[in-house]
């Protein structure tokens, strides 16, 4: 027996008017001080207030937001009491508000006991709405909560999960993506490609994933340059939005892997957007799943999905077709100027963190779920290999 998860989802123009059928009065927001000054609370406390809600703002949200700001939120909540919580951002503003959520519903619990065999009971207290202001994490649709702990050796990524985190709703409005930066839309968008590019080949991959990973693939290709190009284009914008979503209903419910777990590892460490911190190694995970002595299910999956997608003709044979693939993500990483690794930190910068930064590779859950595994030494080639653009060998 199998679950499909996902919230009850609410997609275009005007979507934000599903508030107008919620009967919650108290409203807590979680966002950060970005979406205020683009003025995209404005839009949600527009169509709120006439509700006769009432609403507190907590905008603390920071990029790879620290356990302390869940803290700092959830003592908020715990004060103001809503039966709403919205999380109106990116994935930071959306991780911090499902944490919040649980610790509101379950005092008696911390963050470390976010884990998934415990039985939390949410939505006593409150519905947990989602609206994604990038088109790119897929956190409204997911049971994850990244959060970033201060320790010792320096930062890491907590990888907190729950099936009961997944938002009650999401709201995926394209107004409040229409007007995202280059640099924000190309590494959204890649973190999307990212997450459908895994998904297919993990170790929990499934026939409904890779139907949502297919058709979001189709729109990603064809759509992220346009959105890349002409952030007006309004069509390749709601695409976008479309496509993130159903990457990230792929992967919620099939998992990511060891792009995500070197990726993690570098944002936590150098701070860089998580979007290219995965879409940096995408090229070579990839690469990575197709060697070793188990890779034929491997290249089959990767071969089709390269033919059904239209990257590969049929004739081909799929390790060629796979590896047809590769060369399209490194195409449009081109396309969307993405930054290479070596653009994005120094030698100096990597030698000095690299056997740190194997070691909590190993760490992280979503690296149990690569159809190939990987040792420290493994995650510190991929790193070299990263640094030097160069194919993997091994
Ligand atoms: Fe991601």
């Amino acid at each position: 027996m199998w679950y499909f998860y996902a919230p009850k989802t609410v997609f275009g123009e005007d979507a934000l008017d599903y508030l107008d059928s919620m009967d919650e009065k108290r409203c807590f927001i979680v966002t950060d001080e970005g979406i205020i000054k683009f003025g995209m609370l404005e839009i949600l406390t527009k169509k709120i207030t006439p509700l006769e809600m009432d609403y507190k703002v907590f905008s603390g949200v920071e990029p790879d937001p620290r356990e302390e700001t869940i803290l700092e939120a959830t003592k908020i909540c715990q004060d103001y009491k809503p039966d709403l919580i919205i999380a109106l951002g990116g994935g930071s503003s959306m991780d911090v508000a499902k944490a919040v959520w649980v610790l509101y519903e379950r005092p008696d619990l911390g963050i470390d006991d976010l884990y998934p065999f415990i039985d939390l009971k949410l939505g006593k207290k409150a519905k947990l709405v989602a609206i994604p202001t990038t088109s790119g994490t897929g956190a409204e649709t997911t049971w994850a909560s990244i959060i970033t702990r201060k320790t010792d050796k320096g930062d890491i990524k907590l990888e907190q999960v729950h099936k009961e985190m997944i938002p009650t709703v999401a709201i995926l409005d394209p107004v409040f993506v229409k007007s995202m930066p280059k640099g924000l839309t190309a590494s959204t968008g890649f973190d999307a490609l990212a997450h459908l590019s895994e998904c297919i080949i993990s170790v929990w991959k499934n026939d409904y994933s890779e139907a949502m990973a297919l058709k979001a693939f189709e729109l990603v290709q064809k759509y992220l340059p346009i959105a890349y190009e002409d952030g007006t284009n309004i069509e390749a914008r709601e695409k976008m939005h479309a496509a993130a979503n159903m990457a990230g209903l792929a992967f919620g419910n099939a998992q990511v892997h060891l792009g995500h777990a070197l990726g993690h590892v570098l944002g936590a460490t150098f701070h860089k957007p998580h979007g290219f911190t995965v879409g940096v190694f995408l090229p070579y995970v990839l690469q990575y799943c197709l060697h070793g002595d188990e890779a034929e299910e491997t290249v089959n999956i990767l071969g089709t999905f390269a033919k059904r997608t239209g990257v590969a003709k049929w004739d081909d044979a799929n390790l060629d077709a796979a590896h047809k693939y590769v060369a399209e993500i490194k195409r449009l990483q081109k396309v969307v100027n993405h930054p290479t690794l070596s653009e994005m930190i120094t030698r100096e910068e990597l030698d000095e963190k690299i056997d740190m930064m194997a070691e909590w590779c190993l760490e992280s859950p979503s690296a149990a779920m690569s159809p190939r595994s990987a040792g420290s030494q493994e995650f510190k080639k991929i790193y070299e290999y990263a640094f030097e653009n160069k194919d993997i060998d091994f």
